[in-house]
């Protein structure tokens, strides 16, 4: 299983004050120091954290996997092929919303989802869905031509007891079991932190982990390094 840091919210906490501290390219480049795999931004539609000069950087700079999540915009969509990130991982978006909400609803956008798929792979792109763990969405992603899953831990993450949370696992079991039988990769992400991930790891079919927030806020008491390090100790199961 490989650990990918999503470093939005370096940006984040940039755009508080609007200057150029801290800046999430020397965030992504202590990351991949320090043992990540990957590096996870969000480019969004309002450029609320990260914006197009940290993608472009980024793209310059990171040496292990460059995942860029986005929403299906031909704005965004074109920034992509320009950038040529190693993964475009596709979310919905909403204005209000503080993070993703939910997976994206492959039944029902398909034909935009399958559109948006073949554009990033005529420029070579390889191209995940971030989806909630149903089996009708994970078959409407390999339909419409997904290469990799990421499945939705939110709920999960957010489970109010553990009888919720075992539930939510065992979906996240089933539909990680469901993708590999139609051969799409597995990735999983959203509010993996470093007590519910070991669940998480014990999940054989998941290849990699998109985590962000509680990341850096260990990283904020203990720095960055041993976040990382902290982490991936996890992951690895040791
Ligand atoms: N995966 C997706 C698709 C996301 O939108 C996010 C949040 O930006 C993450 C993973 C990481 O979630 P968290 O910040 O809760 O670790």
């Amino acid at each position: 299983m490989r650990l990918c840091v999503n470093i939005d919210h370096f940006a984040t906490m940039r755009e508080a004050r609007g200057g150029l501290e801290p800046d999430p390219v020397t965030a992504a480049q202590l990351c991949e120091l320090y043992g990540a795999e990957g590096i996870v931004c969000h480019l969004r539609e309002d450029r609320r954290h990260i914006n197009d000069r940290d993608l472009r950087l980024l793209r310059e700079t990171v040496k292990t996997k460059l995942d860029l999540e986005m929403a299906i915009t031909d704005e965004i969509l074109q920034i992509a092929i320009e950038t040529l990130p190693d993964l475009v991982t596709l979310v919905p978006e909403k204005r209000k919303e503080l993070t993703t909400e939910s997976g994206l609803d492959v039944i029902r956008e398909g034909e935009k989802v399958a559109h948006a798929i073949r554009l990033l792979h005529e420029n070579d792109i390889e191209v995940s869905l971030f989806v909630d763990p149903l089996d009708e969405q994970i078959e409407a992603a390999a339909e419409a031509g997904a290469d990799i899953i990421e499945i939705h831990t939110g709920e999960f993450a957010n489970a109010r007891s553990e009888e919720e949370m075992l539930e939510q696992l065992d979906r996240i079991k089933a539909a990680a079991a469901y993708a590999k039988t139609l051969d799409l990769g597995v990735n999983a992400g959203h509010g993996i932190n470093y007590v519910n991930i070991r669940y998480i790891t014990a999940i054989r079919e998941i290849d990699e982990l998109s985590i962000g927030h509680a990341l850096i806020a260990r990283a904020m008491f203990v720095g960055l390094p041993k976040a990382v390090e902290d982490m991936l100790q996890r992951v690895r199961g040791f």
